[in-house]
């Protein structure tokens, strides 16, 4: 099997993928990922990033931070740490910090979101652009997001979910097989985050074009 086609079956099976299947992928993602992936993505990681400088508080978790997409787009005044588990895609996330100066970013660590052994209540502030649909288990994500963010801080996420009904749902399922390839996952269900009736304290915004990607916001 070629790289290309090992990447997509890491990545595109449409199951989560366990620590190890994650670290193989994205280490084969690192180099082209930005390419690939960045453009797409950009719209719902700037709104994500605006969302975050208008919140109150300076501490901020960036979780799956990756190759640091994100890191330019941060206020001056807030002081991130991005912690991801591919090396790989953090030595990106590193070089780009030195090369645009980004005196902000604290901290850039490997760390696993679903275990990353902060303190409770350290951050005013938890992101994750893209990585809900990646971790091997979101519910522990978000437990784990919940922990480290200080009682009335902000979690947001950004995500492709699952339309439920409409239009949408035939787009996606014909657009299954190429979004896959792309570890877009059209079935992640927001159920997967958000079981019975969690969702019902989340703030949900499409992002344009077409709402394939989502917003979800939430305060602890
Ligand atoms: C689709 S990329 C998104 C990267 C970045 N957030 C962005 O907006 O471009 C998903 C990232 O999540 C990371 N990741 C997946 N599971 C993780 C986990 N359990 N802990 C930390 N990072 C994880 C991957 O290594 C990868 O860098």
């Amino acid at each position: 099997m070629n790289q290309a086609s090992q990447t997509r079956r890491d990545i595109g099976a449409g199951n989560q993928l366990d620590a190890d299947a994650v670290r193989r992928a994205y280490r084969r993602w690192a180099g082209v990922y930005d390419l690939v992936f960045g453009g797409i993505s950009a719209l719902g990681r700037q709104r994500a990033v605006a969302e975050v400088n208008r919140l109150p508080g300076a501490r901020v978790l960036e979780v799956g931070v990756g190759t640091g997409l994100a890191l330019p787009h941060y206020g001056a005044e807030k002081r991130i740490t991005g912690i991801d588990l591919s090396a790989e895609m953090l030595a990106r996330a590193t070089a780009r910090v030195a090369a645009e100066r980004l005196d902000n970013v604290e901290a850039l660590l490997v760390l696993d979101a679903e275990d990353t052994g902060f303190a409770a209540g350290q951050f005013d502030i938890a992101v994750a652009m893209f990585v809900a649909s990646v971790v091997p288990n979101p519910i522990l994500l978000l437990a784990e997001m919940r922990r480290v963010v200080r009682p009335g801080g902000h979690i947001l996420l950004v995500n492709h979910f699952a339309a439920e009904n409409g239009p949408r749902w035939w787009v996606e399922r014909a657009l299954a097989p190429a979004s896959r390839a792309l570890g877009w996952h059209p079935d992640f269900a927001v159920e997967a985050l958000f079981p019975g009736n969690e969702r019902a304290a989340v703030t949900f915004v499409p992002i344009p074009p077409l709402g394939l990607f989502t917003l979800a916001r939430l305060q602890n």
